[in-house]
């Protein structure tokens, strides 16, 4: 059974502050004298009761609007972050660190640092890593966006940066957004934004999925973008050029939704059929990035109304997943509102995340647990 629960661990802070600076093997932030619950023996956590074969993840703050906040990477800085991380957890995905501007931020120069200690959190916490993203009109270096470059020059670009990461986490990170956000929300590629499709034409998406095959071929290769929760203009384009993809042999593994959800406006109905479709032709299905934001009241408090009905935003999006075999990955994008990227994107809106600033935990919280708990294995569709 799970409890509200707030995760005050000041006395940890001593340890945690060591892990920080560098011990990152540990297992998570555990003070001297007290014991570590997480990750291990203890079941109400989300990890904890989540069926055998379904991985929960989290991004992992760094990087983009962390970097203009007045905090520091709670990553390195906050031992409650880092417990709630291992403990809850069982994915991580790195935020922006891997995104073309932070890893690859100048011609030639790469920048693994914080992914590498991603990596390592992860392996010392039996945590797998998703891997965001390769092949995207934003977040890209200004040198990429702004540079004379001839097609042949920047196709060897995309080419050697695919290969260079990719090749670098070989075995390490499971999953990967090879192509994000592709389309817009009428179903037409993103020929002008993107700097890929533009320059050197719709084949070259085919080509990431190869280029990064050949550097892992182990890890599943997805697309992925917001607003294809549901059956949808976008949506179908992407189960078109999935099938066309397939057909040609292209390694193309999955198909993930970010699921950004906004509470002014309901879920759509069909979330479990939009996946299941994709399911049929053969490819895994993801949900990577949820939230859910709604307009604060003034005090900036949400009310119990509110976190109510987020609860069901959260469980609605993980029931189309249960329901879908092949739905093996099931992400937040953050779990602290103070981290959320949400405010900093849309002022007067927040509180998208499962906990408070404080780490106490929300309804939408002991909802998921409760949910992943019954559906043990043996009781869901799961293959
Ligand atoms: O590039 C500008 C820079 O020129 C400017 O000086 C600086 C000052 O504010 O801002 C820079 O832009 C920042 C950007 O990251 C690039 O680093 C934005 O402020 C910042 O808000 C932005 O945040 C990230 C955002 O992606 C960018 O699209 C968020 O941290 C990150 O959570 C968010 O994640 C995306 C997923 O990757 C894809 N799906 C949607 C999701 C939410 O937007």
């Amino acid at each position: 059974m799970s409890t509200t629960r707030v995760f005050r661990m000041a006395a940890a802070a001593v340890a945690c502050t060591a892990i920080a600076g560098g011990l990152l093997a540990s297992p998570a932030c555990a003070a001297p004298g007290q014991e570590v619950t997480y990750g291990s023996t203890r079941q109400d956590t989300l990890r904890g009761e989540a069926p055998r074969d379904l991985l929960i993840g989290t991004a992992v703050a760094g990087g983009g609007h962390h970097e203009t906040m007045d905090y520091d990477n709670p990553f390195y800085a906050s031992p409650e972050y880092r417990t709630v991380l291992a403990g809850e957890f069982s994915s991580v995905t790195p935020e922006n660190q891997l995104k073309w501007e932070f890893v690859h931020p100048a011609q030639g120069e790469y920048n693994f640092g914080p992914t590498d200690d991603i990596v390592a959190f992860a392996r010392a916490n039996k945590q797998e890593v998703r891997g965001h993203t390769l092949l995207w009109h934003s977040q890209n270096p200004q040198w990429l966006e702004q540079g004379e470059f001839t097609a042949d020059e920047l196709r060897a670009i995309l080419k050697d940066h695919i290969q260079t990461v990719v090749g670098r986490y070989r075995g390490q990170i499971y999953q990967w957004d090879v192509a994000n956000e592709i389309f817009d929300g009428r179903g037409n590629l993103r020929t002008t934004e993107n700097i890929w499709i533009r320059e050197l034409g719709p084949g070259i998406i085919a080509d990431a999925f190869r280029w990064a095959h050949e550097a892992d071929p182990e890890a599943k290769l997805f697309f992925n973008d917001y607003g294809v929760e549901g059956i949808n203009a976008k949506s179908t384009a992407y189960y078109s050029l999935a099938q066309d993809l397939l057909a040609d042999g292209v390694p193309v593994h999955g198909f993930s939704a970010q699921a950004h959800w906004d509470m002014r406006w309901g879920l759509p109905g069909d979330m479990t059929a939009n996946l299941q479709r994709f399911d049929d032709l053969g490819l895994e299905t993801a949900i990577t990035e949820l939230d859910v934001r709604m307009t604060l009241p003034e005090d900036g408090r949400p009310t119990d109304e509110q976190l109510a009905q987020q609860a069901t935003y959260y469980t609605e999006t993980l029931q189309a997943c249960l329901d879908v075999a092949g739905c093996k990955s099931f992400t937040l994008w953050g779990f602290n509102d103070q981290y959320s990227w949400v405010p900093v994107f849309f002022s007067g809106s927040g509180a998208a995340t499962v906990m408070f600033e404080d780490f106490e935990t929300k309804p939408a919280y002991d909802a998921l647990v409760q949910q992943l708990e019954a559906a043990t294995p043996g009781t869901s569709p799961r293959r």
